[in-house]
C-alpha cells in the first residue's frame, strides 16, 4: 500500500469490502456505549458516515478529528441498518490515532441543528458546513458551476474577468463604493453586474463572453437576495433573441440534470402581457392553476357602480375556498387587496346550483350572476374573488392574491421553467412625466413598436426577457441598442441630455460610434437556481458564508470599523453617528 493518510471515505464502505483492512479520517459524531471498553463510534466526513466499533474510546469526544485503521466486517445479525448506505457494515479491531482534539460544539453536528438560530449556525458556519444537507448544497452548487461552464464553452463562449473596480453607473440599485486613496475624494464603485464591460467585450470583437461574475448590490436582504451573489452573465453578438434564449436554457438545462439527474423538457415561453393578464405577475409560478379569468364582457351593462366604470373585471375561482374563508379571513385578503392597489375586493361564496353569497350579490343581475358562474366555472363550495379596476391594477392585485392562497414554497416541485417575453419598453412614469426604464435603458426597443416611441412610449415593448421558475425570477437580458442615435432618442424620452449622458456613462457611449455590432445578453442568478435545486427557499443555505438579513456578518463582525490611520490615508472624516 502506498504512503495514504486515508484508503477510503466514511461513506464508501459496503459489504463488499469486508475483510479489507482499511483507514477512515473523519470527525466522531454519535457515539453508543458498549459495556465497559466497547463504543460504537459514527465516523462522519463529507461522503456520510461509518460505524467504527472502538475498544477503550474513553478519551473520544464529539467532533474530534481521528484516523481510524481496522477491518471491515458485515454487522452482525439485527444490527444492520437500512437508513443507513454503509450501514451493512463497520469498521472493527479499530486502532485509533487523535489527530485534533475539539472543543464541545455549541450545536450538534447534525439535522438537529436546523432547529438552532440562524444567527448561530452563520457565527459557527465552518461547524454548521460540516453537515451533510451543507456539504451537499456546496457540492449541488459546484456541480451546477461546472456543468454551466461546460454549457456555455460548448457553445463557443469564452470566460473573460471584467473589473471589481469601476466608475459609478446608473443600474437600478445602490452600489458599494470603495474610496481611492490614489485619488482622494474620489471612489470606485463595485459592479452591481458586468453589464457596461460585456457590452464593450462586444465591441471589441470578442463575440461570445460569459463569465461567472460576482455582482454586489446594497439593497435589503432577502430570502433570495444578498449583497454579494453569483451571476452567469453573458453577452453574443449578431445574435437574435432566440438564440440567446437557446444559450441560455442549455446552461440552465445542463445546470438543472447536474443538480437533480434530470433533465427539464424544453422551457415554454410566454409574452409579458401574457404572464400579467392569466396569471397577475411577470414572474408567474406555473405550478398552480388560479387563473385570472376575464369578466369584463359578464358585466358590460352592469349597474354596480364598483364595476360600471371600469377598464378590466376579472375574477379567480378558489376551489373549496368557501368554508375555508370566513369572515376574518375575507377581511384580511381584502386588506391585502387594497395594499395592493386594489380599491376594494368582492369576493362570493357559490353554493348549490350556481347560488352567490356574496355582500354585492344584489347589485347584481341574475343573468350577470349566471354569466359569472359559467366565465370561472365555479362550482358549489368554491370562492369567486373579483377586482375592477385599470387592466394592470386589476391583474397585479388578482396575482398578489393568486400567489398568498395558491402558491407552495418555492423550493418544493415540480420545476416549472418559463421564458417571460416581450416586456415593456418602460414601466409607469416618473414625478416629472417622464417614463420610467422597464430594464436599463440600454435595452433594445421591439422593432415593430420602435415608431411609436415618442407618441405613445407606455405601448412600446423591448427586446427584454425575464427566466422564472416556480416564481422566482431568476434571470434577465435583452438585446442591446447598438446605434448611438437609437440610444440618444432612448436618452431624450427619460430626460437625460446629450451632455448629461456624456458625463454619466460616455465611457460606455464613445464606443458604440466605433463600430458596434448587434449583440445583446442575459444574467441569471447562480445563487438562487441552485437554492431551488437543493431544495432549499432562502440563498443564504447554498453560499458558503452568507450575510443574515442585518448584513453584519456574526463570524466575522464585518462591517467593522476601521482605524484613524485608514482613513487618514484615504482623506476621509467620519460624520457622528446618524441618529
Ligand atoms: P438583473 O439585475 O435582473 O440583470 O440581475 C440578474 C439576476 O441576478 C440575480 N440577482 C440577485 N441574486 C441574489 N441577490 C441579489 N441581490 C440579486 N440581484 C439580482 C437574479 C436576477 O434575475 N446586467 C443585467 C442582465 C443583462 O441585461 O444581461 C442584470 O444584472 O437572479
Ligand atoms: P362600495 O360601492 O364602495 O361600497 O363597494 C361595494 C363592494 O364592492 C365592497 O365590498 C368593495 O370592497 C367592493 N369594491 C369596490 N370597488 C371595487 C373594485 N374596484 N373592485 C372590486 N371590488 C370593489
Amino acid at each position: 500500500m502506498s504512503d495514504r493518510m486515508r484508503t477510503h471515505m466514511c461513506g464508501e464502505l459496503r459489504e463488499e469490502h469486508a475483510g479489507s483492512i482499511v483507514s477512515v479520517c473523519g470527525w466522531v459524531g454519535r457515539r453508543r456505549e458498549h459495556g465497559e471498553h466497547l463504543a460504537f463510534i459514527d465516523l462522519r466526513d463529507h461522503t456520510g458516515i461509518i460505524q467504527c466499533v472502538v475498544d477503550g474510546a474513553a478519551d473520544l469526544r464529539s467532533e474530534y478529528v481521528v484516523r481510524i485503521t481496522g477491518t471491515v466486517r458485515p454487522r452482525p445479525e439485527g444490527t444492520v441498518n437500512d437508513a443507513l448506505p454503509t450501514g451493512q457494515v463497520e469498521v472493527g479491531d479499530c486502532t485509533v490515532e487523535i489527530l485534533s482534539i475539539a472543543a464541545p460544539p455549541p450545536f450538534p453536528i447534525d439535522e438537529r441543528a436546523d432547529q438552532v438560530d440562524e444567527m448561530i449556525r452563520l457565527k459557527y458556519r465552518y461547524l454548521d458546513l460540516r453537515r451533510e444537507r451543507m456539504q451537499r448544497n456546496l457540492r449541488v452548487r459546484a456541480a451546477v458551476n461546472s456543468a454551466i461552464r461546460a454549457a456555455m464553452e460548448r457553445q463557443g463562449f469564452i470566460e473573460v474577468e471584467t473589473p471589481m473596480l469601476m466608475p459609478s453607473t446608473p443600474e437600478g440599485a445602490r452600489e458599494f463604493l470603495v474610496p481611492s486613496r490614489q485619488v482622494p475624494g474620489s471612489f470606485y464603485a463595485l459592479p452591481q453586474s458586468p453589464q457596461l464591460f460585456k457590452q464593450l467585450l462586444m465591441v471589441g470583437g470578442t463575440d461570445r463572453y460569459y463569465q461567472m461574475a460576482r455582482c454586489l448590490r446594497d439593497e435589503d436582504l432577502r430570502a433570495d437576495r444578498q449583497y454579494e451573489f453569483m451571476q452567469l452573465d453573458a453577452e453574443a453578438s449578431f445574435v437574435t433573441e432566440s438564440e440567446v434564449l437557446e444559450f441560455i436554457s442549455e446552461a440552465v438545462l445542463a445546470a438543472a440534470e447536474a443538480a437533480v439527474g434530470e433533465r427539464p423538457g424544453a422551457i415554454e415561453q410566454m409574452t409579458w402581457h401574457h404572464a400579467m393578464d392569466r396569471f397577475g405577475s411577470d414572474k408567474p409560478d406555473l405550478r398552480f392553476g388560479m387563473e385570472l379569468v376575464e369578466l369584463t364582457p359578464v358585466f358590460a351593462a352592469t349597474e354596480f357602480k364598483a364595476f360600471a366604470s371600469a377598464e378590466t373585471i376579472k375574477g379567480i375561482r378558489v376551489p373549496g375556498g368557501s368554508a375555508e374563508f370566513g369572515r376574518n379571513k375575507l377581511d384580511a385578503l381584502t386588506d391585502r387587496a387594497k395594499q395592493a392597489g386594489a380599491k376594494g375586493l368582492v369576493w362570493m361564496r357559490v353554493g348549490e346550483a350556481g347560488a352567490l353569497d356574496s355582500p354585492v350579490a344584489k347589485f347584481l343581475s341574475a343573468t350577470e350572476q349566471a354569466a359569472l358562474v359559467v366565465a370561472t366555472a365555479a362550482e358549489a363550495g368554491d370562492l369567486v374573488l373579483l377586482v375592477a379596476d385599470e387592466w394592470m391594477t386589476t391583474c397585479e392585485v388578482l396575482g398578489t392574491l393568486r400567489n398568498h392562497i395558491g402558491r407552495p414554497p418555492v423550493h418544493q416541485g415540480p420545476y416549472r421553467y418559463v421564458w417571460i417575453v416581450d416586456f415593456p419598453m418602460f414601466v409607469g412614469r416618473s414625478e416629472d412625466g417622464r417614463p420610467k426604464p422597464g430594464h436599463h435603458p440600454f435595452t433594445r426597443p421591439h422593432p415593430d413598436d420602435v415608431d411609436r416611441l415618442e407618441s405613445d412610449p407606455m405601448s412600446v415593448r423591448s427586446k427584454a426577457y425575464d427566466l422564472v421558475l416556480n416564481g422566482w425570477e431568476l434571470g434577465s437580458g435583452s438585446l442591446r441598442i447598438h446605434e448611438p442615435e437609437l440610444q440618444q432618442r432612448i436618452f431624450d424620452l427619460l430626460g437625460i441630455s446629450q451632455e448629461e449622458a456624456q458625463r454619466r456613462f460616455g465611457f460606455f457611449l464613445t464606443p458604440f460610434t466605433y463600430g458596434a455590432p448587434p449583440h445583446g445578453g442575459f444574467a441569471f442568478g447562480i445563487d438562487r437556481l441552485v437554492a431551488i435545486l437543493a431544495g432549499e427557499e432562502n440563498i443564504r443555505e447554498v453560499i458558503a458564508f452568507p450575510k443574515p438579513q442585518s448584513g453584519v456578518d456574526p463570524m466575522t463582525q464585518a462591517p467593522t470599523p476601521v482605524e484613524e490611520a485608514q482613513l487618514q490615508d484615504l482623506g476621509l472624516r467620519l460624520l457622528p453617528p446618524r441618529t
